[in-house]
């Protein structure tokens, strides 16, 4: 997508066929700065300190590291070592295991020596795929709101998003913005409203800089503004997008999301959850009982960091001194409230049979690949 007039992705193969290019998320909205990743601890510190983030793109990089660090030491130690410390990285998105268990199911069984060249091979894919798939989400939303807005010409479509599961979550397109852009790009008349995502503000950071960039017209409210907007009929529908979804169609996104899911159906508004399928993990039933939900630091709530007038970056503190805090990154939203799942085999309900029929393939080697992990053996 577009940064300036550039056309970027997240992440890329920088030209000496070794170092892996990324944009530092945490840099943003105030500053566009990229950085070199070089070795399997700097992959590990990108994901972990969310200079790279959102699932999709956390696979991505979890397998680039991978590639990274066979290429500085490809034995079967290293094989299990570097496995472990990406998949502990963090611990929500299961596209971070899934991409790891697709770099492993390519070289596992190879002579080392050819281990490394198999896996940025295998990484490389994994990001041209994952463009593919949302470029296809996006289509299939499209239809979406092309119905939606055929149901009240001459009028602006309220889209409400929460956290940002735009083009900077993935490799390209976003998963709940692809529909967006492409129904912008199509002169259908849309409107965001973008929550701003406490703690770490992704919506105010992220989404609001990505939609700006594409001139996406749009509105940063505060995290509780939804359900006031969705009683005055001023928003259409909402697209989220999730982290980890049950073969029961539950769906794990950013903390708030569950709130946003029971207004959206007290107030009769359509809640769509935009996935790609490394999302989905079938072996998993309950998402409320099962998904391990991340705890970061306190600090991510105590402290709000931002632009100072002199155009520096400062954080302030707004908790009291010794005021204990809890920081629950993720939570889960049962599919009862789930009206649709848009992914990129189309639009599924969010329930067992859809998700099974749709994706037959990604069930099957979900068992299969977890049967063969370092850490199950
Ligand atoms: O903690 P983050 O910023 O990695 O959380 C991101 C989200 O919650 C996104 O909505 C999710 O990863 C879907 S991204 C297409």
């Amino acid at each position: 997508m577009k940064v300036g007039n550039r056309q970027m992705r997240t992440i890329w193969l920088e030209p000496d066929g070794r170092g892996i290019g990324i944009i530092d998320q945490t840099a943003l909205p105030h500053r566009f700065e990229t950085r070199t990743l070089a070795t399997l601890e700097e992959a590990v510190e990108a994901i972990a300190t969310m200079r790279v983030r959102g699932a999709p793109l956390i696979g991505a990089a979890a397998a680039y590291g991978y590639a990274l660090a066979l290429a500085a030491d490809p034995s079967d130690g290293s094989l299990a070592s570097a496995y472990r410390a990406l998949a502990a990285a963090r611990p929500t998105a299961v596209n971070l295991r899934w991409a790891l268990d697709q770099v492993l199911a390519a070289v596992r069984g190879l002579p080392p020596a050819v281990r490394a060249e198999v896996a940025y091979r295998r990484a490389g894919e994994i990001a041209e795929e994952d463009v593919a798939i949302n470029r296809a989400i996006g289509g299939h939303g499209l239809s979406l709101l092309r119905g939606l807005a055929a149901e009240k010409p001459g009028r602006t479509l309220n889209i409400l998003t929460h956290c940002n599961a735009g083009w900077l979550a993935t490799v390209d397109w976003g998963t709940a913005t692809a529909p967006i852009y492409l129904a912008h790009e199509e002169g259908i008349p849309v409107h965001v409203w973008v929550d701003e995502t406490r703690p770490r503000n992704q919506g105010a950071a992220l989404t609001a800089w990505e939609l700006g960039q594409h001139g996406v017209p749009h509105t940063v409210i505060a995290d509780n503004t939804g359900g006031h907007l969705m009683q005055r009929g001023e928003v259409d529908l909402v697209i989220v997008g999730t982290d980890r979804t049950t073969a029961t169609g539950d769906v794990c996104n950013k903390i708030g999301t569950y709130l946003k899911a029971l207004a959206a159906r007290d107030n009769r508004v359509p809640f769509y959850v935009a996935l790609p399928s490394p999302t989905i993990d079938f072996t998993l039933e309950d998402g409320v009982a099962e998904i391990p939900i991340e705890e970061r630091h306190g600090d991510e709530l105590a402290l709000v960091s931002g632009r100072t007038a002199d155009g520096g970056v400062a954080s302030v503190r707004v908790v009291p001194d010794g005021s204990p805090v809890a920081n629950y990154a993720f939570d889960v939203t049962p599919a009862r409230l789930v009206t649709g799942l848009i992914t990129e085999r189309g639009v599924l309900r969010a329930n067992r049979e859809s998700l099974a029929d749709a994706f037959p393939d990604r069930a099957a080697a979900a068992h299969a690949a977890r049967a063969l992990t370092p850490a199950a053996e």
